[in-house]
């Protein structure tokens, strides 16, 4: 099978394309022929290492698994002998976390992951680009408990978390202003924000009004900035906290009793269920920017650093 390796860490001409044996799947295994996955922040960020504390979980000298990535979407084509809840032929969708090995034309994995069943109505291209913005989202948006007319604003929308904010604010009543640069607005009026904002407006002193919550997903904007947008007993959100951030966030939330939320969320098969289903009945778009070849992995990965994605990126595995 074609797999596209890292051996080492660094710019994004580390990968190399390389020929498997097609793996078998354990007796808690299914295996999945996979048709696409993504390129996400997070992947660029193991590739590189940024920042260089990811080394002491996915390798110190070089990546420990060379196959990255983490979404996909396929079909199940061989089971293990345990395995109850999947059938060969079924469509699955999820993520492999950091198990990793997604960059690949075949995985195994255990059938309890944090994968399920791909409804007839969503493509695979959707499916794997599905996952990683749609599950950060959800989680941070159901730790503000949001209730309904509650104003929002989400600065970075149009990123993959923040596009996937967008319509689940909405879906749970909000009322949402995104940030985003204006020729973004079009996309992010499409996904249902009631007003738009430029990031000029966003960081101007002279701009007074306040949130309920505010959502920062880029991880762009400085707490005091944030905070400045917060009405009292507000909930400021930090999706892309770097670790300075969550000392602040930590110390600014003892200190001054603001509900910051932070840190890694947790991917939940309860919640990639709800996006499937939000998915189907038209409730939830996937914002797909551009596909790329799994031979052109290099590139998309170049693409996604540079920052400017709108949604998500896809890997055609099996062109
Ligand atoms: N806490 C967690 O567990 C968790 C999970 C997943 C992701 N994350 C973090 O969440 C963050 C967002 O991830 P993502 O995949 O959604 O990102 P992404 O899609 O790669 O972000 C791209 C977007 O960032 C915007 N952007 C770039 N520079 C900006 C700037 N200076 N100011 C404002 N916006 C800017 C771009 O908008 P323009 O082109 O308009 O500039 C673009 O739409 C990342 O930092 C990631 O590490 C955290």
């Amino acid at each position: 099978m074609k797999v596209i390796t890292a051996r080492k860490y660094g710019t994004p001409d580390v990968f190399r394309l390389e020929n498997w044996e097609i793996p078998s799947p354990n007796k808690d295994e299914i295996r999945i022929k996979n048709h696409n996955s993504a390129v996400n922040s997070g992947d660029w960020r193991i590739r590189k290492p940024d920042p260089k504390v990811v080394r002491l979980y996915f390798g110190i000298l070089k990546p420990r698994k060379p196959v990255l990535g983490i979404s996909f979407a396929g079909v199940v084509d061989a089971i293990g002998e345990n395995v109850t809840k999947f059938q060969i032929g079924d469509k699955v969708f999820g993520s492999t976390g950091m198990q990793m090995g997604a960059y690949a034309e075949y995985i195994c994995i255990k059938e309890s992951s944090v994968m399920t069943t791909l409804p007839k109505e969503i493509s695979f291209s959707q499916g794997a680009a599905l996952s990683f913005g749609g599950l950060t989202a959800l989680d941070f948006i159901q730790k503000c408990k949001i209730q309904k007319k509650q104003s929002i604003i989400i600065y970075g929308a149009s990123s993959s978390v923040g596009t996937a904010a967008i319509q689940l604010a909405k879906y749970f009543g909000a009322v949402v202003t995104a940030v985003c640069s204006p020729g973004n607005f079009p996309l992010v009026q499409s996904l249902g924000a009631d007003s738009v904002m430029d990031y000029k407006g966003f960081h101007a002193d002279s701009h007074k009004k306040t949130y309920d919550i505010v959502f920062e997903c880029v991880g762009k904007s400085s707490i005091s900035s944030n905070l400045n947008h917060l009405t009292k007993g507000g909930v400021l959100v930090l999706v892309g906290a770097s670790f300075k951030d969550m000392l602040q966030a930590a110390w600014i939330s003892i200190s001054k009793g603001i509900n910051i939320k932070f840190g890694p969320i947790s991917e939940t098969l309860e919640n990639l269920n709800t996006l499937a289903e939000l998915t189907k009945n038209g409730d939830f778009t996937v914002v797909i920017d551009k596909s790329f070849p799994l031979e052109a992995l290099s590139a998309a990965h170049q693409y996604v650093e540079a920052g400017h994605k709108k949604g998500n990126v896809v890997i055609d595995v099996i062109n």
